[in-house]
């Protein structure tokens, strides 16, 4: 497995997202021990970059996590964040809360679930409107320099954000949505990034499992899905999405791949800045999903992805939307 740096950190450049292991997707959370294993043999393969958060579970995941990398510790790049739907500090609201009371608090509790004295990445999960974010990096520097801290990342964090914070302390990562039908980064998130020297962690890469086409429609989703809210997946406009995922499909057979291959095989060709973390929760599906770094796609077929048609729906639903700085 190849290597990338963000921004001085170095990760395999295909990880591991471990949020749907316990949360938001159907099946979270039932198969605890298939979960263990696909952490295992993800790092068996070289992937060394594992995402989670505090507000996966919420606790669950980072617990899961934690006793997965029980005595491999040192094989990890661990990533977790806080202040993205928790406040310890009893604000009141959604649960942004970016005070630096609330991550001296929220960073003992992710050190204690995922039973390790550092955390190789820590993220600001949202952009915290009412802390400036200042403040909130000043206390990640001081996290860094006492080490509980290696590395500090932001997600949804918006230009503006991005250069205010790298100011107080290098920024390594920003973690966002982009896959083949999430593009918006490219216009002007990843030229500010390039100028900085911060990586990119493209979350959702698979689109949320759409576009492996092993999802045409919501019929096998469990009620709770989230997916069930997501516009891109309700009314026509999951319908009129397939035909995303028809050409994703016909470009994975021409190359002798699978779809969720081809679609991280694409975005490891956007740059050498970029480590994208599909998440799983099946053996299986680490495997397929590992083995798109050995894929290199012609320059015809990354012409073709390109040119897919725009995703119809939002990425999110309004409540989502609203939190993603801009
Ligand atoms: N920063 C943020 O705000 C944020 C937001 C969302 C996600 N994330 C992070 O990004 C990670 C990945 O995102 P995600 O899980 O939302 O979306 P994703 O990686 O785009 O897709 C995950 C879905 O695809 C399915 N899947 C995975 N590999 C597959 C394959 N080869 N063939 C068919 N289906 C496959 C999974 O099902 P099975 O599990 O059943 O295989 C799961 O339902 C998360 O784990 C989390 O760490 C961060």
């Amino acid at each position: 497995m190849k290597r990338v740096s963000l921004g001085g950190l170095e990760v395999s450049r295909i990880g591991l997202g471990a949020m749907s292991m316990s949360a938001y997707y159907t099946g979270a959370g039932t198969d605890e021990a298939e979960s263990v294993r696909a952490i295992h043999r993800a790092l068996e393969l070289g992937v060394t970059h594992i995402d989670t958060a505090e507000v996966y579970g919420p606790y669950t995941n980072e617990e899961l996590v934690g006793r997965a990398v029980k005595g491999r510790r040192e094989q990890v790049v661990l990533a977790t964040k806080f202040g993205g739907g928790i406040s310890h500090t009893g604000r009141e609201g959604v649960g942004l809360d970016s005070s630096p009371a609330n991550i001296r608090l929220a960073v003992e509790g992710s050190l204690k679930r995922l039973g390790t004295d550092h955390i190789d990445l820590y993220y600001q999960h949202r952009v915290d409107p009412s802390t400036p974010i200042e403040e909130t990096v000043g206390a990640l520097a001081e996290l860094v320099a006492e080490g509980k801290v290696r590395h500090i990342g932001l997600s949804e964090a918006g230009p503006e954000t991005i250069r205010r914070a790298h100011a107080v302390h290098p920024v390594a990562a920003l973690q966002t949505e982009y896959s083949l039908w999430t593009r918006d980064v490219e216009e002007e998130l990843l030229p500010l990034l390039r100028e900085l020297g911060i990586g990119l962690v493209p979350y959702s890469p698979l689109g949320h499992g759409f576009l492996t086409g092993a999802l045409r429609s919501l019929d096998g989703l469990a009620a709770d899905d989230w997916r069930r809210g997501n516009p891109r997946f309700t009314g026509e406009n999951l319908g009129r999405n397939l035909r995303i995922v028809d050409e994703v499909e016909a470009v994975a057979a021409e190359a002798d791949a699978t779809p969720a291959q081809i679609a991280l095989a694409w975005l490891l060709a956007q740059g050498e800045d970029i480590a994208p973390i599909p998440g799983t929760k099946r053996v299986s599906r680490v495997e397929e999903n590992s083995a798109a770094d050995g894929i290199e796609l012609t320059a015809e077929q990354i012409a073709r992805l390109n040119d897919l048609p725009a995703a119809h729906g939002d990425r999110h639903d309004e409540i989502g939307m609203a939190v993603i700085d801009r």
